[in-house]
């Protein structure tokens, strides 16, 4: 019996609080009965379930059911509003949090600001009103919450709600004819879209890379696209273990990219040639590269490394097997500089991972070939550096065999690049015939500079020890005539 009163009980009041809805606002009552798609709308309406009534953005009398005072300016009735005051309307309650918390609401209310600070309100028609409002993604009536599926800001259906504008060339290009309109296209081909497509909401939207209120151009430094800041928007989803763990893919990448040769570049010295995430991946086509584009990728920067190896034996061999071209020896997220221990036969040398002498050899005498004269071409920079700073401490004029060192330097550089050709006559040629001449004439010209140090100097001691010499020789000499002209004396 008890049971029964209770769950009645709750039913009822239910039931009461159902109707309670729209009870005293005699608009939405007068309204409903109209049948208006407003008041249709209006039904399932985030606002109409917390008691906010037509007048909360119309204004007027929502006590009256005659409709002359109802919907009187003088009741403070404002009509439908147009352009700005559209959003005007929106924020007396949403840039307010003393009245959202009455509504007991704790929703963030900085909508306005953060939209004031975006490239969508840098926009107005006829210069007053403003291309985007409150109402441009959120609609007017029927507005939900923006975690139901029925909302346009749904993550599922952000897509489609921004690209309503940004697919329409038309509507586009009137504001800025250089912006590409083909977002939308691209998107729906990369692993985000497609997935978003099916249904899953975890994929990246336009949002999750752009913000929702706050969207800046791609080239403003605060935008969340900004080089600099695009390895910290991907990373907030494929850093994060527990969101990504249903999909099997690693969630290392940002770990990696940070500590790499790219990610200092860019994150630690704002060097804004280096790659951010988007640069190997595009921006909306977000897909890993394939095998075969890794190069392209690799290429549109490093032009000279990706022409040598497309130039080489193992263009077609790595084709033909489906290794991945540049990866392949310098790994991607985690690339570091290169340095001589890649090259040769060596545990850490890449050569050695598919040449060895009983397989493959050729490649192995020439990569064990190229890494002796690399490591002798070294050595030789190291020790022409050494007798130009020599001399230069010996305060001698060494200006011409400096400039030199900085050719054997280049030199050096060319030979890191032409083993990508694995062409060893190519690459002797630069060793021997730029890099090695270039150190022995520093060499020479220093040593030169030296040995003229040390003649100077010694040629001085040498010509003082002669001159005391004679001085002492004549100082005897005259002596011994003093003494001879006593004796005749
Ligand atoms: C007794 C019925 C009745 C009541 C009460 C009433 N309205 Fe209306 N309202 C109407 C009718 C009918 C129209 C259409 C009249 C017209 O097209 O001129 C209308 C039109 C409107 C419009 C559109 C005006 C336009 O310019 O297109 C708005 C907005 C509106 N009402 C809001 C309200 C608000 C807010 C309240 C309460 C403060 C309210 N109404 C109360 C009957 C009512
Ligand atoms: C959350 C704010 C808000 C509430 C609450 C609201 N409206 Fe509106 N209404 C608007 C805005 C904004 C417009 C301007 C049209 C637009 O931007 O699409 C509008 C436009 C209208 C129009 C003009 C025609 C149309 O449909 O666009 C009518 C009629 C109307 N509202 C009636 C109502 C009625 C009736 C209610 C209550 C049942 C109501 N509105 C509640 C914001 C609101
Ligand atoms: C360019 C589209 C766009 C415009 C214009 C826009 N919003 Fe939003 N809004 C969004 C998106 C997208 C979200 C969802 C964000 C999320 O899922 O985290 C959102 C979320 C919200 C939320 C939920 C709380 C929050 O801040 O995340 C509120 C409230 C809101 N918007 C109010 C407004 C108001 C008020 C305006 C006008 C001043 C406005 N919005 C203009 C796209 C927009
Ligand atoms: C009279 C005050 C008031 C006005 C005016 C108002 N809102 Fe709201 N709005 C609220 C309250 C209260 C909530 C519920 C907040 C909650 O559930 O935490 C809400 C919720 C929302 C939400 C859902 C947020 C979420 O995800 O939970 C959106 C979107 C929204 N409003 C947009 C608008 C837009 C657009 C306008 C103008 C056309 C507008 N509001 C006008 C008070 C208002
Ligand atoms: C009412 C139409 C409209 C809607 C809806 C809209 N945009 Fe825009 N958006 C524009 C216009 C127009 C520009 C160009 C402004 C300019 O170049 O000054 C723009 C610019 C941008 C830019 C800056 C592009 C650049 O120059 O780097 C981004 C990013 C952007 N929008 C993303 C979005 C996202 C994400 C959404 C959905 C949440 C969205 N927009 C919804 C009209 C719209
Ligand atoms: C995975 C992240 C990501 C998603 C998802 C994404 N964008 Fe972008 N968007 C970017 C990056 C990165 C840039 C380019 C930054 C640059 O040029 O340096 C960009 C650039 C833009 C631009 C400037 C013009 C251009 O094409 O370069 C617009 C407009 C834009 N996005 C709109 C959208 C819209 C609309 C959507 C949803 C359909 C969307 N974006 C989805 C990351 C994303
Ligand atoms: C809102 C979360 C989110 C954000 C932000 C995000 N992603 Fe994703 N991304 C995912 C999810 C979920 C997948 C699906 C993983 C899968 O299916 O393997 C994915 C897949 C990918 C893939 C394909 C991986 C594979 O091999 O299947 C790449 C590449 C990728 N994202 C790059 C990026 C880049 C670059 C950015 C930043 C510009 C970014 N993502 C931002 C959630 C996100
Ligand atoms: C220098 C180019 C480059 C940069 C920069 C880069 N990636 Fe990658 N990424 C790749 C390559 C190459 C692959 C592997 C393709 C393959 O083997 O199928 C890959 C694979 C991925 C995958 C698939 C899963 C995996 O780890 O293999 C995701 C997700 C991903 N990258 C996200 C990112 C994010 C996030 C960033 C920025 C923090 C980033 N990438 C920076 C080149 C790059
Ligand atoms: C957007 C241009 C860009 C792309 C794309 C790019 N890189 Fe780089 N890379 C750079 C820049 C700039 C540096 C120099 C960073 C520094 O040292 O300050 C660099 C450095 C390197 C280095 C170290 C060079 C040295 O001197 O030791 C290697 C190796 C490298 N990149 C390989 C790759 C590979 C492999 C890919 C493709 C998976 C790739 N890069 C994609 C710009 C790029
Ligand atoms: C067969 C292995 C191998 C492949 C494939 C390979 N590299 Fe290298 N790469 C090396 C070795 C070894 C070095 C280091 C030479 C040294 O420092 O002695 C190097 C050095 C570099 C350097 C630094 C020297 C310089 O040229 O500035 C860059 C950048 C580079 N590689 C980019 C690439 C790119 C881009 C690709 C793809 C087109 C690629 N590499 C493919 C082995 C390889
Ligand atoms: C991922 C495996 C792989 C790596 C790493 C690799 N090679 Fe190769 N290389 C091959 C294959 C496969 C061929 C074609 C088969 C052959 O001709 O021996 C080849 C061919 C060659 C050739 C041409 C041989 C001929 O017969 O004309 C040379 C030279 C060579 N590699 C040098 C090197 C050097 C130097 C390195 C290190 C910088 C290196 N390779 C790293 C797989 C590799």
């Amino acid at each position: 019996m008890k049971k029964i009163s209770i769950s009645s009980v709750i039913l009822f009041l239910l039931l009461i609080s159902n109707s309670i809805q729209g009870q005293n606002d005699k608009c939405f009552i007068c309204h409903e009965s109209i049948g208006d798609n407003a008041s249709v709308l209006f039904k399932k309406d985030i606002h109409f379930q917390k008691n906010i009534s037509c007048s909360g953005c119309h204004g007027g009398n929502n006590q009256s059911d005659d409709m002359e005072v109802a919907m009187n300016p003088r009741n403070g009735y404002l009509g439908v509003p147009k352009g700005d005051q559209i959003s005007e309307r929106c924020i007396k309650c949403h840039s307010n949090s003393e009245t959202m918390r009455k509504y007991g609401s704790k929703l963030p209310t900085n909508q306005i600001e953060q939209i004031k600070n975006s490239v969508h309100w840098q926009r107005s028609t006829k210069g007053t009103e403003h291309i985007v409002q409150c109402t441009t993604c959120h609609n007017a009536h029927g507005i939900v919450s923006v975690k139901n599926p029925a909302s346009p800001v749904y993550s599922l259906n952000i897509p489609k709600t921004c690209s309503t504008c940004h697919n329409s060339a038309v509507f586009m290009h009137s504001y800025n004819p250089s912006l590409p309109v083909d977002q939308y296209q691209k998107y729906i081909t990369s692993v985000h879209g497609k997935l978003i497509l099916k249904g899953d909401s975890k994929a990246a939207d336009c949002s999750d890379c752009h913000g929702a209120h706050d969207i800046r151009k791609a080239t403003d430094v605060k935008s969340k696209v900004y080089p600099t800041n695009i390895p910290a928007t991907c990373s907030v989803c494929h850093s994060n273990t527990a969101y990504m763990k249903s999909y099997k893919i690693p969630t290392d990448q940002f770990d990696k990219f940070s500590i790499s040769v790219h990610g200092k570049a860019l994150l630690e010295k704002n060097d804004l040639n280096a790659p951010a995430c988007n640069s190997c991946h595009g921006n909306h086509g977000a897909t890993p590269p394939g095998v075969e584009s890794i190069s392209k990728v690799c290429g549109t920067c490093h032009v000279l490394n990706a022409e040598l190896f497309s130039g080489s034996p193992h263009k077609q061999a790595f084709d033909k097997k489906k290794y991945p071209e540049c990866e392949t020896c310098h790994k991607y997220h985690d690339i570091v500089t290169a340095s001589n221990e890649l090259l040769g036969v060596s545990k850490d040398a890449v050569c050695s991972k598919c040449h060895s002498e009983k397989e493959n050899r050729k490649g192995y005498y020439i990569g064990m070939k190229m890494r002796s004269l690399i490591d002798s071409l070294d050595a030789e920079i190291k020790t022409a550096n050494a007798l130009v700073n020599d001399a230069e401490q010996k305060g001698m004029e060494i200006s011409d065999a400096k400039f030199k060192l900085r050719d054997a330097n280049q030199a050096k550089l060319e030979t890191k690049t032409m083993v990508h050709s694995v062409d060893f006559e190519k690459f002797k040629e630069i060793v021997s015939g730029k890099g090695l001449k270039t150190t022995n004439s520093i060499k020479d010209e220093a040593s030169a500079a030296i040995d003229n140090f040390y003649f100077r100097r010694y040629g001085l001691l040498v010509s003082v020890l002669i001159m005391s010499i004679l001085a002492i020789a004549l100082y005897f000499y005259i002596k011994s005539i003093e003494r001879g002209k006593k004796k005749i004396k």
